[in-house]
């Protein structure tokens, strides 16, 4: 088949290296793609938003199958726009993809359909919104309805910082329509969990947890980012809740998306807090997670394109997924400055030696390749991910690659991955 990835993250990098390795892949195209994907893949210089340029690239080229990286292009309507030209696509339709595309809808939805949630309360009304906030109790959280690249949710501490954040989404637009309506919600406390779902429109195969680090520094310190490292399994999610999982949110958004006519299909990717009430849903996405999927994928034995295949022609009830019982663990690096100001044009060193270290796979974000030279061209720059028996290794083996690369200013978290100790003691301790 010939096969084309859109998007030009670290995300698109797995996506394509394990693409790749089924035999059912003839031919890999990725659009744009970046240094890392394009030593895989024909890169082809055509941007993920640009739907009509992508429509014509599939069908010049005869693609087989479309796989949608990043959320823009599916909340546009991507899906709807291949389909109607007779061009396989693995993902949600654009109503269907409202799930990520507007906080609202979604908020609504799970209210619809009792999916446990924070308590929210919408506004379109910059006064109504003031005056509200004032009766409220903090914390709590202010997001922007629409996509913003992940900055769109501000916790608030106190009515001076809810006050502050209103007025920079609703009054200065600093997401611009994306800040039209504001979700305000109640702060919930727990450990966050991401559980990925690929459906089909009416049954579903669950992905092996796994668990971001939002924040720049160790410890959950300092400002959000797209996400500095991740790993997989996650041991927080047990067998049991896991099945609370499939029970209260997969199955209701399945159903409820059949009853409103706009069948969920591709990725399901449920962002959870575990609190003391159980797990309850912080924000739906409509795609892989990033890096989530760096962790991800390199445990998964089965074909991901026969996953993706399965999900379009409507047949998951005959997949069984097969997962590597190693654990993953996937640390960014980034360029020092990173969620804000940094610079571009590093030269990368110590790639190949980075590599010789066992199971390990350099996933490129943020780069470009220039004669025989990987430069650093964006915010997250590596993934580096080692396969390791129990997490460990996996931590040691990462690290140990980590350290063996190099450019100006990089940076990186030194914890990921440790939160899953104590839940590893915690099961030791119960099981004794
Ligand atoms: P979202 O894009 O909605 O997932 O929010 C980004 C991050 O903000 C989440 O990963 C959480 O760390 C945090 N967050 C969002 N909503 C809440 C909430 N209701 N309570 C506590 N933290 C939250
Ligand atoms: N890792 C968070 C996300 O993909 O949205």
């Amino acid at each position: 088949m010939r096969i084309l990835v859109i998007g030009s993250g670290g995300r698109e990098h797995v996506l394509a290296w394990k693409i790749k390795q089924s035999p059912l892949t003839k031919e890999l195209y990725c659009a744009p793609g970046n240094g890392g994907i394009s030593e895989i893949a024909h890169c082809v210089d055509i941007k993920a938003d640009d739907i009509k340029g992508l429509v014509k690239f599939a069908k010049e080229k005869k693609i087989d199958l479309t796989v949608v990286g990043p959320e823009g292009p599916l909340v546009a309507g991507i899906v709807d726009v291949f389909e109607k030209e007779k061009l396989r696509i693995f993902g949600p339709c654009r109503e269907a993809a409202q799930l990520e595309g507007s906080k609202v809808f979604a908020k609504e939805f799970m209210y619809d359909c009792n999916i446990p949630t924070a308590s929210f309360q919408r506004f379109d009304n910059i006064d109504e919104a003031r005056s509200s906030l004032s009766r409220m109790t903090f914390p709590i959280v202010v997001k922007a309805d629409g996509l913003a690249a992940g900055k769109g949710v501000v916790i608030c501490q106190n009515l001076k910082e809810a006050e502050k954040a209103v007025d920079e989404i609703m009054v200065q637009k600093i997401f611009d329509e994306a800040g039209q309506q504001i979700v305000v919600e109640e702060y919930l406390e727990g450990e966050e969990v991401s559980i990925l779902a690929v459906i089909d429109g009416e049954s579903y195969c669950l992905l092996d947890s796994s668990q971001d680090h939002k924040r720049i520094f160790d410890d959950d310190i300092g400002p959000n980012t797209g996400g500095m490292g991740a790993y997989s399994p996650a041991p927080i999610l047990t067998e049991k809740l896991y099945k609370t999982v499939e029970s209260r949110i997969i199955e209701p958004v399945i159903r409820g998306m059949q009853r409103n006519g706009t069948p969920f299909k591709g990725v399901l990717y449920a962002g959870l807090m575990v609190t003391a009430e159980g797990p309850m849903v912080l924000e739906f996405n409509v795609r892989f997670g990033d890096p989530e999927t760096q962790a991800i994928l390199p445990r998964m034995k089965s074909d991901l394109v026969e996953l993706m295949l399965a999900s379009c022609e409507e047949r998951l009830d005959t997949v069984k997924l097969r997962w590597d019982k190693r654990s993953c663990v996937c640390v960014v690096m980034s360029s020092g400055g990173y969620p804000g100001e940094y610079e571009k044009g590093k030269e990368i060193s110590g790639l190949k030696e980075a590599q010789q270290v066992p199971d390990t796979f350099i996933f490129h974000a943020g780069t470009k390749k220039e004669d025989s030279r990987i430069l650093t061209s964006g915010g997250r720059v590596l993934g580096v991910t080692s396969l390791g028996m129990g997490i460990e290794k996996a931590i040691e083996q990462a690290y140990q690659a980590v350290d063996k690369i190099n450019f100006d200013r990089c940076f990186f978290r030194r914890d990921i991955g440790s939160k899953a100790f104590k839940w590893i003691r915690h099961r030791s301790q119960v099981v004794r």
